[in-house]
């Protein structure tokens, strides 16, 4: 089947930019996106279009090329689902807060509203593609809604999960290590997965584009971010011991990493790893493993967010006991909200909780962030509700400028490795602030030797 219209439903993180590269790369192909969030919608059609939702280096070029052309953002999801003879889910699938499998597994609640929402409107055949990371055998129960509609139309589920990762999201989709796409093995699910291909093979070379049946797809997705979240939490326990002994974890991870078998990448070690994915599809593959009675699978894995956790925790700590024990009203500025640099988003990020940990201490919070609003720092703090909304806002403020949130502060936490933060005027931070002036590095992008001939007491991770 020739494509000429996508649909994808969910115009977030990876649906807006996975669906702009289609886009620009297959002019030929009319892609719109949907989404139930009007405001999200409506900043995806904003007129200046360095004002779409997500921030992302490369973005909007990508989106003013493409928009009002073969790309549209919409909030009609019946006509787009209507039109389409592919629908990709690219919806949320966050960590179920209630009922059964509460905090580790993923809530499907999304997905399945999809699925029936699509039932309802397809008059022709469609190719569902789920885009959404999702537990292995999900594409069995969208299966079933779909083929329990009566109305005679064919649906083929294929499994392309998405492997972008935030602040390289357009050069991952450009070049990316390869394309999965899962489908099933009937002669239907192999033109099905051909259809997907041809759309690839746009931009993507073939020996990058690998197919598989719909299950290995689906655990291949979970696979690869436990495995990449198991090196930050590896080279992170090993930092914890290079503090007590003298080594240096920069220098343990150069030297391991020049191991062609091990690989330089994903060795940085840091106050710890956040963002929407690691933790979340973690604990879902622990909860699926538990369900299957796979206990020491899933003990194996949970132990890598156990060490996440352990790492955000020790360093609010560190930073209590450096501080002579006390942090109560004293000034910390925070270089850095965001989960990692050159993304606007803050979902699970380190920041939140070393934070909640310091408030806990009455500690006085100076957050300054390049892409993230003073609005959305107090909602990260609102949302875990370990206090009242007015107290968090009387502990915190921010800052749009980063000399400002460092004037008169205790310490400085770099929980963010934003490129500017290197190239600051540290003397200049240093003289408005109060002595002794500490900087506790939890990205380790900062050059110790110059801050302590400035006169800083720098703390690093791992060192
Ligand atoms: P997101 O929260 O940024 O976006 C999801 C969007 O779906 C939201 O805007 C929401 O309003 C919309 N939505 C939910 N239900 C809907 C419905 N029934 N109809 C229309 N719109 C609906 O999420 P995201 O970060 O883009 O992640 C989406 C999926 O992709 C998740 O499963 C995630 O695990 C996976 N994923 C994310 C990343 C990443 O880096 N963020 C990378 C790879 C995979
Ligand atoms: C991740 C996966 O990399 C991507 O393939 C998947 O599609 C989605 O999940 P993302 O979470 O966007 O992507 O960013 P990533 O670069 O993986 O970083 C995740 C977290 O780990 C960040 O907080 C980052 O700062 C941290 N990190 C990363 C480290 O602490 N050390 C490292 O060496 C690498």
């Amino acid at each position: 089947m020739s494509i000429t219209k996508i649909c994808c439903i969910g115009a977030g993180y990876v649906g807006g930019p996975t669906m702009a590269v289609i886009a620009q790369k297959c002019p030929h192909i009319q892609v719109t996106v949907v989404d139930l969030n009007e405001e999200r919608i409506a900043a995806w059609n904003d007129e200046n279009v360095d004002n779409i939702p997500i921030y992302e280096p490369g973005l909007s070029d990508i989106v003013a090329e493409a928009r009002g052309r073969n790309l549209f953002f919409s909030t009609n999801v019946e006509k787009a689902i209507d039109e389409a003879q592919i629908i990709f889910i690219s919806v949320n699938t966050p960590t179920k807060t209630y009922g059964k499998g509460k905090g580790m597994a993923a809530d499907l609640k999304y997905i399945e509203l999809c699925a029936r929402q699509i039932a309802r409107i397809a008059k022709d055949n469609k190719i569902v593609v789920e885009k959404s990371t999702l537990p292995v055998r999900t594409a069995e129960a969208i299966k079933s809604i779909l083929d329990n509609t009566g109305n005679g139309v064919q649906f083929q589920i294929l499994s392309n999960p998405e492997f972008l990762a935030e602040g390289t999201a357009v050069t991952d989709l450009l070049n990316p290590d390869r394309i999965l796409i899962g489908g099933d093995t009937s002669v239907e699910g192999q033109k099905a997965i051909q259809s997907l291909v041809d759309v690839y093979a746009n931009w993507v070379p073939a020996d990058k584009i690998l197919t598989t049946n719909v299950w290995s797809s689906e655990l291949s997705k979970l696979t690869a971010n436990a495995f990449l979240a198991q090196r930050i939490s590896s080279v992170n326990a090993m930092s914890e011991l290079c503090e007590k002994t003298g080594a240096d974890v920069n220098e343990v991870a150069r030297a391991i990493g020049m191991d062609s078998r091990i690989g330089p990448k994903f060795l940085k070690a840091s106050v710890g790893f956040g963002g929407s994915c690691f933790q979340k599809d973690i604990l879902n593959l622990v909860y699926i493993a538990k369900s299957y009675g796979l206990n020491e699978v899933a003990d194996y894995w949970e132990q890598v967010i156990i060490m996440n956790d352990h790492q955000k925790r020790r360093f609010s700590n560190k930073m209590v006991q450096t501080l002579y024990n006390t942090v109560a009203d004293k000034k910390i500025a925070f270089l850095g909200w965001a989960f990692k640099k050159d993304t606007n988003d803050t979902r699970e990020s380190a920041a939140i909780y070393i934070a909640d940990d310091l408030i806990n201490e009455q500690a006085q919070i100076a957050v300054y962030d390049p892409k993230v609003s003073s609005r959305k720092v107090l909602a990260d703090l609102d949302y875990l509700e370990t206090r009242t909304s007015e107290k968090n806002s009387a502990n915190v403020t921010s800052f749009s400028d980063p000399y400002e949130a460092c004037a008169s502060a205790h310490a400085i936490a770099v929980l963010t490795e934003w490129d500017e933060f290197i190239a600051y005027d540290w003397q200049k931070i240093y003289d408005g602030m109060q002595k002794p002036a500490f900087v506790f590095d939890g990205r380790n992008i900062l050059n110790r030797v110059a801050l302590e001939s400035i006169g800083f007491i720098y703390q690093g991770i791992g060192s």
